[in-house]
């Protein structure tokens, strides 16, 4: 990648990693900067080039760190700034950007705002959060519900009011409406801007601004038996108003003032809210999350109608984004199974936008089963038993057959999966037809082929399992063959004309091949087609 070029992010192919869960060097069980460093090679020879920490800053944990009690520091589980510095440098000179999280709608109840915030009623800090007399009569301000269950109000014994927290108790939200809060979170990211940091994902950014008169939610019609319980209302007054976008734009010319840096924002809405997201004039997030793909049914025809969908919604001039896989969902390989999960690598691969990868879908990583002693997510400890632990999408990283997977040489903070012994990274380098072989053979395709990395999308067909489109650019164009089942298609339409050639398959072993006017797929294949010359 050229990195000087300011639309970088366009370009490259971003890669997340779970800081706790890559790779351990001080033997305490959980990964570490030092960790990255020593992997910052491998990353490069996948050929990402730009990745994104989830957050590595001083924190209780309550939430594995999405509760921050220091924006502007380290915490010693995974380092010192010192370590911080020198993967940031490491990283550069390897060519890569580096994303931070920012984690701005809610602290720490550990916080040092907070704790002054709730220490009395006329702190000056006390407006940083959001504090409500309890309705008349008693009991809570409204009907908003924690993500993580139960009311998303805790009471405050001392000062008899309320705080709010979208998510734990031990999070309690910041009030951005309130310009000092703004400011002093403008400032943390002037912190890591003039580092050197090349961005950040902004952690639920939909959410920073609630309804200014905390109306009742209302009901949710459409929930359904055996989901959570915060499902059973919609978010409509508490998660996306209006104002959310001038805060959006601020927050746009702060990392603006520093020249090519990015801004995602992490945002789990239907389409058409989502799209207001890239903000008037395109001065909203650069990469507003499009996490379409991680919900959707994995049929030919709902995949090409949540592209479509996707593709007519953007705004003039709006580059899209694909994700197939986060800390928060369940792995993309248990959602459509081990073969698919290939085919799934070439769609995300082969689609117009940036694709971010998650560590260890590269290799197959399958959800892990957590045993009800070994969890540790508090969604899952909260709300048990639904199937919303995400303990089983954030464990070690399977480098090798050591003992712990390479990962470290102490228990890991949570299970490897019981087959890393055969699936782990050095076991399939060396297996030339390895999924992990087949994201390096995609990404470096999309690299060297422009109608892959810019051009435009053109639906072809979506009939049963296959699913077919073009990418076009600069007169040059391949076609995208996916079958997205495990029986074999013949694919004659006029897209595959005689003379085409096969540039690489899932399965890696016909690039090369000429075609007759006809594809024939295998089950769980997916195929990229030159036209003839
Ligand atoms: C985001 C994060 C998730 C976290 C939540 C609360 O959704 O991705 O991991 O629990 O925010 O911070």
């Amino acid at each position: 990648m050229d990195q000087s070029d300011e639309n970088w992010w366009r370009h490259g192919i971003f890669y997340q990693i779970y800081p706790r869960s890559l790779q351990d060097t001080n033997d305490d069980g959980v990964g570490d900067l030092a960790g990255i460093i020593q992997r910052l090679p491998y990353l490069k020879d996948l050929g990402a080039d730009a990745i994104w920490l989830s957050p590595i800053y001083p924190s209780p944990m309550a939430d594995f760190g999405y509760d921050i009690s220091d924006y502007t520091a380290i915490d010693p589980l995974f380092g010192t700034m010192a370590d911080f510095d020198a993967l940031l440098a490491a990283a550069h000179d390897n060519g890569l950007k580096l994303i931070l999280d920012l984690v701005p709608n809610h602290t720490s109840e550990q916080h040092p705002w907070f704790l002054e915030s709730r220490s009395s009623r006329d702190n000056p800090r006390r407006d940083w959060y959001i504090w409500r007399d309890p309705r008349p009569g008693g009991g809570e301000p409204n009907n908003w519900l924690s993500e993580f269950g139960g009311s998303a109000w805790s009471y405050d014994e001392a000062t008899g009011q309320y705080y709010y927290h979208a998510f734990l108790a031990q999070q309690p939200d910041l009030n951005w409406r309130n310009r000092e809060v703004r400011e002093a979170i403008y400032d943390v990211m002037r912190f890591w801007l003039a580092k050197g940091v090349d961005g950040f994902r902004v952690d639920v950014i939909w959410h920073l601004i609630k309804d200014a008169e905390f109306r009742d939610n209302p009901p949710n019609p459409y929930h359904v038996a055996g989901r959570p319980s915060h499902e059973t209302i919609l978010t409509r007054y508490s998660t996306d108003q209006p104002e959310v976008h001038e805060v959006i734009a601020e927050m746009r010319r702060v990392t603006d003032a520093f020249g090519a840096r990015v801004l995602i924002g992490e945002i789990y809405l239907p389409l058409h809210r989502l799209m207001a997201y890239y903000g008037n004039d395109l001065k909203g997030a650069q990469m507003p999350f499009n996490f379409a793909l991680l919900s959707t049914l994995w049929s030919a025809r709902s995949v090409e109608k949540i592209i479509e969908d996707y593709e007519k919604a953007l705004p003039q001039g709006a580059w899209p984004n694909w994700v197939l896989g986060n800390h928060d969902r369940p792995r993309v390989a248990s959602r459509v199974g081990r073969e698919q999960a290939r085919v799934a690598a070439m769609l995300l691969l082969t689609l117009r936008g940036t694709p971010t990868l998650y560590y260890g879908d590269e290799i197959g990583m399958h959800q892990v089963a957590i045993a009800p002693e070994a969890v540790r997510d508090p969604f899952e400890k909260n709300v048990p038993g639904i199937g919303v632990g995400r303990d089983g999408c954030r464990t070690p990283m399977q480098w090798d057959s050591t003992r712990y997977a390479g990962f470290s040489s102490v228990p890991p903070w949570l299970p490897l999966a019981d087959d890393f012994m055969r699936e782990n990274v050095v076991n399939l380098q060396s297996d030339e037809t390895s999924i992990l072989n087949l994201y390096k053979a995609l990404i470096r395709l999309r690299k060297e082929c422009k109608p892959l990395a810019i051009g435009s999308y053109v639906p072809i067909a979506a009939e049963g399992d296959l699913l077919l489109y073009r990418r076009e650019a600069q007169g040059q164009s391949v076609v995208v063959a996916l079958n997205l089942g495990a029986e074999p298609v013949a694919v004659t339409a006029g897209a595959i004309g005689s003379g085409s050639e096969i540039l690489l398959s899932t399965f890696l072993d016909r690039k090369g091949e000429k075609l007759e006017g006809t594809l024939d797929l295998r089950g769980n294949e997916g195929a990229i087609i030159a036209p003839p010359h």
